[in-house]
């Protein structure tokens, strides 16, 4: 597939996924937060699900954490629109309560559609419902840095989320450390 090929393809799978009734979160939902970014990216972030800010404007991570992972990008010499940037869940979970496992599995099929898309060469889970969930594991985020996996044949490297690290001053640095551990892989890869 070329590149005019893949923009097509996401793009017309993002209009069906835009009316996605897989799970209750469709009720509650003012839209569907498909994700964003560049259909040709090497390199794709994956998130949680969509906060407020996200379900107002179909875009992930576009509040405070967001504005953070914008900066962690820039560290790395990249922008938002040189990556691909997806969560987990496309639909807000009422209050931001935590996923449901049953949401995530109806759910799944969409992020590996995407992946299979647009495939990077790189995934990035951050946090540790994304890295959990998408490694099967209930191991924490400080186990499983530092170290490559792998997710539907890709792989994919753990790391702190965005908003947590507002919360976790001290635990940037390792941030920086497992970003410039992605640009390292990407190299080799
Ligand atoms: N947190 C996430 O995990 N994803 C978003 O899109 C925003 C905040």
């Amino acid at each position: 597939m070329d590149t005019v090929e893949r923009a097509a393809a996401l793009r017309q799978y993002a209009e069906e996924t835009s009316t996605c009734t897989r799970c209750a979160l469709a009720q509650g939902r003012t839209q569907v937060v498909f994700g964003s970014g560049s259909h040709d990216a090497e390199l794709m972030f994956v998130g949680e699900a969509p906060g407020f800010h996200e379900d107002q404007q179909g875009v992930p991570f576009v509040g405070q954490a967001g504005k953070l992972l914008e900066k962690l990008l820039a560290g790395i010499g990249l922008t938002r629109g040189d990556v691909y940037i997806a969560n987990v869940l496309k639909c807000r979970p009422p209050g931001n309560r935590n996923p449901a496992p049953e949401e995530v599995a109806q759910c799944s099929p969409h992020l590996l559609q995407q992946i299979e898309l647009i495939k990077p060469k790189l995934i990035l889970a951050m946090g540790r419902f994304a890295a959990q969930t998408l490694l099967e594991t209930s191991a924490s985020i400080a186990s499983l840095r530092g170290r490559l996996h792998r997710y539907a044949g890709v792989p994919l490297i753990v790391t702190y989320h965005p908003a947590y690290l507002l919360r976790t001053l001290e635990d940037k640095a390792k941030t920086w450390e497992d970003l410039v551990f992605a640009k390292k892989t990407m190299a080799g890869l």
